[in-house]
């Protein structure tokens, strides 16, 4: 299985996208994990999609489209979802069948702060849900402090890999249920 995973921040030094890459060396045996980036993406525009979805925007909705698996890091800016994020999902959210549509997806995100972009991820359960797309039903994994477990673009905390890999293994579970 392959999971298609997007980070919502374009921070070089991105705790969410550290997440990502950590997320790949704890996926189960057998799943792969490709991140696709988002920093491409032009501000969601009727007019411009009216004249023909742009290339980068063609290629986000075709990954979503073709993805069984997918999996977000979710930054949390004043209490919601990153522009950029939201700007992906809404793209995403276009045509018939919207590529999001019947998809079942997973989350997980970090923040220095205490509670761990635990606003952003109800956000996001919100959003998605209104495009046709179900969050895993798997509790949530919040890195708050993420400042103390990444280092360097690596996650060092050892329980928070733990949570990543047996999140990431009860979510292949449940895409696997649904083939
Ligand atoms: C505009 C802005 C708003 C933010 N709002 C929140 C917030 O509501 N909650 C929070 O935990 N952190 C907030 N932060 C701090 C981010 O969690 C922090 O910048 C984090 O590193 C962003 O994720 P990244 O490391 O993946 O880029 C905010 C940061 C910015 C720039």
């Amino acid at each position: 299985m392959k999971i298609l995973a997007v980070s919502g921040s374009l921070r070089a030094a991105s705790y969410n996208t550290a997440l990502l890459r950590a997320a790949a060396e704890l996926a189960p045996e057998g799943v792969s994990l490709e991140i696709h980036p988002l920093g491409d993406l032009p501000f969601f525009n009727q007019d411009v999609e009216e004249q023909g979805d742009p290339p980068p925007v063609a290629a986000w909705k075709a990954a979503v489209r073709d993805a069984e698996a997918l999996l977000i890091a979710c930054p949390e800016y004043n209490g919601g979802l990153t522009a950029v994020l939201k700007n992906a999902i809404d793209w995403a959210s276009r045509g018939k069948p919207a590529p999001l549509d019947g998809k079942i997806a997973c989350a997980i995100g970090a923040s220095p702060g205490i509670t761990g972009t635990v606003r952003a991820q109800d956000a996001l359960r919100l959003n998605l849900k209104r495009t046709g797309c179900d969050l895993a039903p798997l509790s949530d994994i919040l890195v708050g402090q993420a400042h103390t477990k990444i280092e360097n673009g690596v996650l060092t905390d050892e329980r928070t890999r733990q949570a990543i890999a047996r999140h990431l293994a009860s979510y292949v579970e449940i895409v696997r249920a649904r083939r």
